[in-house]
């Protein structure tokens, strides 16, 4: 039986993500949008359709070895052996995560998510991206719409080396959502926006830009709780720990299809408004159930946002500065009209697209920032104003300035790995140091 949302009452809950068969008129235009992904469903039409349905590595471990540690050998992990492997959910260029069971109360096992980010000890921006990844897990832990992290460990002795992310297990990603035959009413993309919108407004508010925002990189469960991950990308802002290293903040390859225009078209590149464009695409993608803009490279995307939302005015295009959006937005390049949001969306409510067209508009200065977004009336009815946390300081990416070689890098990780478990374990891993029972180099071999 396919999966669908349920809500309840006021108050949204997907108790039962199958099984669901509420009104979905608001949703009959939705075929159109359907025709041709068909063939591309990533979910199955079962009740066994969790995230956890990729193909499993061979789950048995090898024989624990004297620090406690076992190994295996699909996914190369080398774990403690209070985990169980249960399957592999994801294998990206940047690492591995599996689904696992932590079996410290082996009476209560905990499910869990394991994140490996692989060659950090040889590829310097792998090892520079997991380190902002940390720090920055670290710094967002505790807020609901975040990924929270649970453990740490670093691994080097190869071909199992690696950093180790212990995280709470999602059953879904929302892409796999999107792209599953499951139908949620405007009331649940309501639910999901206003989430998004939450642990966004909490990663701004530390003057901090994620730069990957995705249906892959957002996650949810059962309960439709839904949770922000991959901090790989992001980037601090603020002015405070601002030294000009402009190249080094510029230099980065987001998921194109979710890339504001002013990332294709422009020299400026890391505002705010980056993440609340991509925002908005997966909004237009909660509706539609594919992507709004697929392009197959650079050209192509710009083009794609062109169709939809017209050539830009003049004042725009000369504010990108760039040969590229000279040539591709004047003539004899054809000018676009834009086409209304109803028409592209039909089944979309005014509300929904008045916001929608707030998110998605060439302007950055006109393009709706978090706050604003949150207090646009379509999420009026769902919104708890007091339950809106925002961090009290920025995030303080200092280290970047003093941070250079990839040693100094590999002291930073290990440094921060250290100070997650003393943070996490307090003076049971202080005593444990003491003893020489280094949990992180233990690992070293
Ligand atoms: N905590 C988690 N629970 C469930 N699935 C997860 C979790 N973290 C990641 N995933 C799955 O693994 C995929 C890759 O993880 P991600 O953190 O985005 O790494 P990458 O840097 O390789 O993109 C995600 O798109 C999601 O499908
Ligand atoms: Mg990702």
């Amino acid at each position: 039986m396919v999966e669908l949302l349920q809500s309840q009452g006021n108050r949204y809950k997907v108790s039962n993500i199958l099984n669901y068969n509420n009104n979905i008129s608001n949703l009959a235009g939705q075929q159109h949008f359907n025709n041709g992904i068909e063939n591309k469903k990533i979910l199955q039409t079962n009740n066994d359709q969790r995230i956890t349905t990729t193909t499993a590595p061979k789950n048995k471990p090898n024989k624990v070895n004297k620090s406690g540690f076992v190994v295996y050998e699909e996914a190369n992990f080398y774990i403690s052996s209070r985990y169980h492997i249960l399957k592999m959910l994801g294998k990206g260029s940047y690492g591995i995560v599996c689904s696992a069971l932590d079996l410290t109360n082996r009476d209560n096992p905990v499910p869990i998510a394991i994140k490996k980010v692989t060659n950090i000890f040889t590829k310097d921006i792998l090892l520079k991206r997991a380190v902002r990844e940390l720090k920055l897990m670290r710094f967002f832990k505790g807020h609901k719409n975040i990924v929270n992290l649970y453990e740490l460990d670093i691994v080097y002795c190869i071909p199992y080396d690696g950093l180790y992310c212990f995280q709470e297990l999602a059953d879904y990603d929302l892409a796999r959502v999107i792209h599953s035959s499951a139908q949620f009413s405007e009331f649940h993309i309501k639910n999901f926006l206003y989430q998004i919108l939450c642990g966004v407004k909490y990663i701004h508010s530390a003057d901090v830009i994620h730069r990957d925002l995705k249906p892959g990189n957002i996650l949810i469960n059962h309960q439709g709780n839904l949770k922000i991950c991959d901090f790989g990308l992001a980037r601090g802002i603020s002015p405070k720990f601002m030294k000009s290293k402009p190249n080094s903040i510029t230099n980065y390859v987001a998921t194109r299809w979710y890339r504001a225009p002013e990332l294709i078209l422009s020299r400026k590149k890391y505002s705010k408004a980056i993440d609340m464009w991509a925002v908005g695409c997966i909004f237009a993608e909660l509706y539609a159930r594919r992507a709004l803009f697929m392009g197959s490279d650079i050209i192509h995307q710009a083009t794609e946002i062109l169709k939809v939302l017209g050539t830009p005015n003049r004042k725009i295009i000369s504010s990108y500065g760039t040969s590229i959006a000279m040539e591709l937005l004047n003539p004899p390049n054809p000018q676009y009209r834009p086409i209304p949001w109803n028409e592209i969306l039909p089944y979309a409510s005014n509300l929904a697209l008045d916001l929608l067209g707030k998110l998605l508009c060439w302007d950055v200065l006109e393009r709706y920032d978090v706050t604003q977004s949150i207090e646009h009336p379509f999420l009026i009815d769902i919104r708890d104003a007091l339950d809106e946390p925002v961090c009290l300081a920025p995030f303080d990416f200092s280290f970047e300035n003093t941070a250079i070689t990839l040693n100094d890098y590999k002291i930073l990780i290990h440094e921060e790995v250290e100070s997650f478990k003393i943070e996490r374990f307090g003076n049971s891993y202080k005593e444990q140091l003491h003893k020489g029972g280094n949990l992180v180099s233990s690992n070293q071999q």
